[in-house]
C-alpha cells in the first residue's frame, strides 16, 4: 500500500500554456497556486540536486504579496515532504534604508516570517542587506553583500516580483544596466503602492538598498513571477515590448535564462491571450470566430 495518506498527495499541477509572440519565454498558469507550486518544486528541484553533489543552492529571493505561495509551498515541502534547505544560501534582493531589521515593514523580518523561520537555512547562510547600517557604512557594506554571493558561487536562481511601473528589486525606471547592489531611491509610484503597509504614503522610506541590475543579470536563472489583473499591463510590456530603461525588467529579455510566470489575470494582456490570431497560428473554434469577429 502506499505510505502516503491520500490527504498528503498533491494534486497535479495544471500545465501552463507558453504565450506565443513574446520577445520572452512566458508561461500562463490557470491559478496562483498552480503558479507557486511549479515554482517551489522547480526551486525544490535545484536544492535537491545541488545536494545531491555535496554542493550548496544559491537563491535570491524577493519579499512582496506575489511570492507568498511559493514560500508557503516550499515550508509545507520542508515540513510534511523532508525537504532539506541545509544546503541553501539565501540573498534577499532588498531592504528599505533606514528600517532596523526586525521592525515590523522590514524585508528580514518578512523572510523569517514566511520563510526563514520556517524551513532549515543555516542563519550564517542568510544574507539580507542592512538597512540600518550608516550611511558613511552603506558602500562597503553593498560590496560585502555582492562579495558574499561571489563567494557563494554565485545565483543558481533568483525569484522576481515587479512594481507596476517594471521595477524589479529597487531598481526604479531608468537604472543603471550594470549596477551592483546599492543604495537606490524609490519612485513614488512604490512608494504610494507601499503607503497602507506603513500606515500613510509619508512614512515609506525614501530610499532602500538593492540588487542592482547588474547582480541581477548574473543570477543563472530569474524567474519573474506576476499575479493578478494589477500587473496584465506591465507584463505585456516586459514580455511584448521593447528593452528600455523605462521597464526596467524588460533588460531581461537580454537574459541568457530568464522567464515570465504569470496567473491567467497577469496575462490576460498578453497578445496571445488577448487576439491569439495576432499571435501567431490558432485552432479556430466557433467561440474565437466570434471573439475575432467582434475585435474586426
Ligand atoms: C515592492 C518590492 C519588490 C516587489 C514589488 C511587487 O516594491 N520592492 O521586490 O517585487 O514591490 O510587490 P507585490 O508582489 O506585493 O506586488
Amino acid at each position: 500500500m502506499n505510505s502516503l495518506s491520500t490527504s498528503a498527495v498533491s494534486p497535479p499541477i495544471n500545465k501552463p500554456s507558453r504565450a506565443v509572440g513574446t520577445n520572452l519565454p512566458t508561461l500562463v498558469f490557470d491559478s496562483s497556486e498552480d503558479l507557486a507550486r511549479h515554482v517551489a518544486q522547480l526551486v525544490a528541484g535545484i536544492i535537491r540536486e545541488r545536494a545531491a553533489h555535496g554542493q550548496q543552492a544559491v537563491l535570491g529571493l524577493p519579499t512582496g504579496s506575489t511570492p507568498v505561495g511559493v514560500y508557503r509551498e516550499l515550508a509545507r515541502m520542508h515540513r510534511e515532504e523532508g525537504l532539506n534547505f541545509s544546503n541553501v544560501v539565501a540573498f534577499v534582493l532588498n531592504e528599505f534604508y533606514g528600517l532596523a531589521r526586525d521592525q515590523l515593514q522590514s524585508h528580514h523580518r518578512w523572510m523569517k516570517e514566511h520563510l526563514l523561520d520556517l524551513v532549515n537555512i543555516p542563519a550564517s547562510q542568510v544574507h539580507v542587506p542592512d538597512g540600518s547600517v550608516p550611511l558613511a557604512r552603506v558602500e562597503e557594506h553593498c560590496r560585502e553583500f555582492e562579495a558574499a554571493i561571489e563567494q557563494a558561487g554565485g545565483i543558481d536562481v533568483l525569484l522576481l516580483g515587479i512594481g507596476t511601473n517594471g521595477h524589479i528589486g529597487s531598481n526604479e525606471p531608468f537604472p543603471g544596466t550594470t549596477g551592483r547592489t546599492r543604495l537606490c531611491t524609490l519612485d513614488p509610484v512604490t512608494r504610494r503602492a507601499l503607503a497602507s503597509d506603513f500606515y500613510g504614503e509619508w512614512n515609506v522610506p525614501t530610499q532602500a538598498i538593492t540588487m542592482g541590475l547588474g547582480t541581477i543579470f548574473d543570477a543563472r536563472k530569474v524567474l519573474l513571477l506576476a499575479l493578478g489583473e494589477r500587473k496584465a499591463g506591465i507584463i505585456r510590456e516586459v514580455a511584448e515590448g521593447p528593452v528600455s530603461p523605462r521597464v526596467p525588467a524588460s533588460y531581461l529579455q537580454e537574459h541568457a535564462d530568464a522567464t515570465v510566470l504569470v496567473d491567467a489575470a497577469a496575462g490576460s494582456q498578453l497578445t496571445s491571450s488577448q487576439t491569439p490570431w495576432a499571435a501567431g497560428k490558432v485552432e479556430w473554434s466557433d467561440a474565437l470566430i466570434k471573439r475575432a469577429l467582434l475585435w474586426l
